[in-house]
């Protein structure tokens, strides 16, 4: 099912973002409580534009992208309230079933656990084109030439022999490739790419990442890359969405991000000193942990680890956007202070 993407003449032929997320909230409930591990995210991504998506461990990166995808497992998820459109399309009042072939058409997703998502029994030719025989009704012939195809798109050297080997026969970095290119087999207008590189050394972490970014500028796909390297987020992302605890704390483009951060916690990720040309940086440690799911802090649930904090940041929570200039928001009861804050 091929979903309608239009620009809006309404807006000067601006387009339209491809995918739209509005007030989503994921819980899980767990012997523990509940989990809210969503909680108010919106976000959205249009054609030839990079959506970064960062934010330390357990903050709902994953959880959202998979609610994106209609790969949730309900329960024990449950989809609390929200929207998610494609095109024109609201994917969560769709079946499960109608909501993946709205996807396995438009949007694809590149796992976290890629290396393990590929079937050791089946050669990397037959896996690529499993879906395009399955919904296409490729010949054999035909499909293993799109294979050879899609090996080159991804460089993999050599790939009219490669199509032959199976997965144990490709190193690590090669594996993630095909799993590239098994996410573009389907030609899709968005693509989520799941820490596509945490598995890999630092070398071929940086040529999978300049993979990625040039096959999404030649093909103008919506990218979501969720990522912890800031690094990474410097040198591909166009804007950038800072989660914790579910939540997402500071959306604003890249460059407004490094050049000022208007959320303490996307400061303390950057660490003190700010800088866009940051090489290979991970995420900055920040003492304290992220709060345990079940039991999230009273009033901003970053107050624990706050350098900013003051008594309302315990006793309230701040609002979920508050808005900033050049159409920037941070979830901060001092977002402005922050903002223009100077520790020079
Ligand atoms: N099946 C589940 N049952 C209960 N809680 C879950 C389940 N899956 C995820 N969660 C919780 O949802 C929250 C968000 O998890 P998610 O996997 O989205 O984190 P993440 O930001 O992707 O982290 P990471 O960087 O480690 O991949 C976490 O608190 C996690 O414990
Ligand atoms: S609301 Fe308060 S505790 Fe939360 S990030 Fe802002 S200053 Fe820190
Ligand atoms: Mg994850």
């Amino acid at each position: 099912m091929r979903a309608d993407v239009t620009t809006d003449p309404t807006r000067d032929g601006t387009p339209v973002p491809l995918l739209q997320v509005d007030d989503l909230a994921i819980e899980f409930a767990t012997p523990d409580g509940v989990v809210r591990a969503v909680d108010g995210l919106s976000y959205s991504v249009s054609a030839g534009r990079t959506l970064a998506i960062v934010g330390e461990s357990g903050s709902g990166k994953s959880v959202s992208s998979l609610a994106v995808m209609g790969l949730l497992q309900q329960p024990p998820a449950r989809i609390v309230r929200g929207s998610i459109r494609f095109g024109g399309t609201e994917l969560l009042s769709l079946g499960q079933k109608a909501h993946r072939a709205v996807c396995g058409e438009n949007i694809a997703m590149v796992f976290q656990d890629a290396l393990a998502a590929l079937n050791p029994v089946h050669t990397v030719g037959w896996q690529l084109t499993e879906a395009l025989r399955a919904r296409h009704g490729m010949s054999r012939r035909d499909a293993t030439a799109r294979a050879v195809e899609l090996l080159d798109l991804v460089k993999v050297p050599n790939a009219k022999q490669r199509v032959k080997e199976y997965p144990h026969q490709f190193s690590g970095g090669m594996r993630q490739r095909v799993m590239i290119a098994m996410a573009l087999s389907m030609d899709p207008e968005v693509l989520i790419a799941d820490e596509p590189t945490t598995a890999l050394d630092v070398t071929v972490q940086a040529q999978i990442m300049r993979l990625l970014s040039e096959i999404q500028a030649e093909r103008q796909m919506g990218l979501i890359l969720i990522t912890h390297d800031m690094g990474v987020v410097a040198n591909v992302a166009d804007d950038v969405t800072v989660m914790y605890a579910g939540r997402a704390v500071e959306q604003a483009s890249v460059f407004d991000i490094y050049a000022a951060p208007a959320h303490p916690y996307t400061r303390a990720l950057l660490g003190s000193i700010p800088r866009l040309d940051q090489k290979g940086g991970g995420l900055a440690v920040i003492p304290g942990r992220p709060p345990d799911p079940t039991q999230v802090p009273a009033g901003c649930a970053f107050h624990p680890r706050c350098a900013f904090a003051e008594d309302v940041c315990r006793a309230d929570p701040p609002p979920p956007t508050v808005s900033l200039p050049f159409d920037r928001t941070s979830a901060c009861h001092f977002a402005e202070e922050v903002m223009n804050h100077d520790e020079h």
